[in-house]
């Protein structure tokens, strides 16, 4: 797993996310009650980018048909099972954001 610094911890708005790119992912940051959560930036129903939906609380609804997930687990509120989207860890450092993203072998051909 590698470290990336992806983003000011300013940058990130209140009430929406902010996409960031790590290699060829995706990926969104939110906050939530001032701690960050990083969530891939792909709803799984029909792949529209989520950091554009509304958060309330820890729920983002995709804006495209309603879907709801945690940025905290990428579950579906108040499930604890299914296939949930990858959420990545975060740490914070002197107002910088860095991720922890395992990113897929490069096709060396
Ligand atoms: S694309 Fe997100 S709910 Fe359909």
């Amino acid at each position: 797993m590698a470290q990336f610094r992806v983003a000011k911890e300013s940058e990130i708005p209140d009430g929406r996310g902010l996409r960031v790119r790590v290699g060829r992912v995706e990926i969104g940051l939110y906050r939530v009650d001032g701690e960050i959560f990083a969530m891939e930036d792909l709803c799984p129903h029909a792949g529209y980018p989520l950091h554009e939906g509304d958060l309330d609380g820890p729920v983002v609804t995709c804006p495209q048909h309603l879907w709801q997930f945690d940025v905290r687990t990428g579950m579906h509120p108040g499930e604890s099972d299914g296939w949930p989207i990858p959420c990545f860890p975060i740490r914070v450092v002197d107002g910088e954001v860095w991720i922890d993203v395992q990113l897929p072998d490069e096709d060396p051909t």
